[in-house]
């Protein structure tokens, strides 16, 4: 894209952000790609070196638990040693300031949560808290009862008898994320939506906006009569709907977008 009209879509996506009283902010794996946590799909997606079916089930984890934990500690091993990128932070700085924000997020990696804490400093980081509609990987709760806990150490997988196991009922632990053919959290889909009808924009980056329910999010702020900003490299389903959509990745755009809002 010609640099004056990303400049120009620059300057749209800002004045409406800048007249929005409530803002909802959808994103997906791509914000977290520029600090090296691997996408879903696409070329380096995640989906292309392994068969998600195999592995982010229930039925996986039934059949073969020992696989699937080795699987999720691998990628929480990935995970750990990433840290927020630019675009994090411009996000927490936006949720921080004066108009109501609330950070919707597919990602399960924790880093909005890190930036959010950095960039509060000594103030209340709760405002550019997300709501997490995935899960979270460094959160374990049990296959049985409702036991759930942040857990960010190494599992070891050696056998299935080592695998982690519920201090309350002795039965299996597992990765607090949602996996295929699982539903979602009533509560926070209902909170994720609620806050997208409410608001004026909805500025969606990094999301391949194919995964249902959370690609309906930024059409529950459609319906409401509010604006929808994308943030993408690539086209999705959802940018012919989007008002303005800035082409790149949101490690750049995203600062870029904010630093000319905040006072
Ligand atoms: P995907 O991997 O489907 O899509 C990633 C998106 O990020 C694509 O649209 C890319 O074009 C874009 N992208 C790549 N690099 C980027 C960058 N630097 N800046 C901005 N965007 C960039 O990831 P999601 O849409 O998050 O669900 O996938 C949705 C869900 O599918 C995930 O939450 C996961 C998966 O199955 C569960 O595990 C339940
Ligand atoms: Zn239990």
């Amino acid at each position: 894209m010609p640099d004056h009209e990303q400049d120009q879509g620059l300057q749209e996506a800002r004045a409406l952000l800048a007249s929005a009283r409530k803002v909802c902010v959808l994103t997906g794996a791509g914000v977290s790609a520029e600090s090296g946590v691997p996408t879903f799909r696409g070329e380096e997606g995640l989906w292309k070196s392994f068969r998600a079916e195999e592995l982010a089930t229930p039925h996986a984890f039934r059949r073969d638990p020992r696989t699937v934990w080795e699987w999720y500690d691998w990628r929480r091993g990935r995970i750990r040693g990433c840290v927020p990128n630019p675009g994090h932070y411009a996000l927490a700085r936006l949720a921080l300031g004066a108009r109501s924000v609330r950070i919707v997020t597919q990602n399960v990696d924790g880093l909005h949560e890190v930036a959010a804490r950095e960039a509060a400093g000594s103030r209340d980081p709760s405002p550019a808290l997300p709501l997490e509609v995935h899960g979270s990987i460094f959160r374990v709760r049990c296959t049985s009862c409702t036991y759930r806990i942040p857990h960010r150490d190494r599992v070891r997988t050696e056998s299935e008898a080592v695998l982690p196991r519920c201090p309350v009922c002795g039965s299996l632990l597992r990765p607090d994320v949602v996996w295929f053919g699982e539903a979602l959290d009533s509560r926070v889909l209902e909170e994720a939506f609620e806050s997208a009808r409410g608001a004026s924009v909805c500025l969606v980056a990094g999301t391949s906006a194919l995964v249902q329910p959370a690609a309906s999010v930024p059409l529950a702020t459609l319906e409401g009569g509010g604006s929808v900003v994308e943030v993408n490299p690539a086209d999705t389903p959802l940018t012919s709907m989007a008002d303005v959509a800035l082409r790149g990745p949101s490690g750049e755009i995203l600062p870029r977008l904010v630093e000319g809002l905040l006072p």
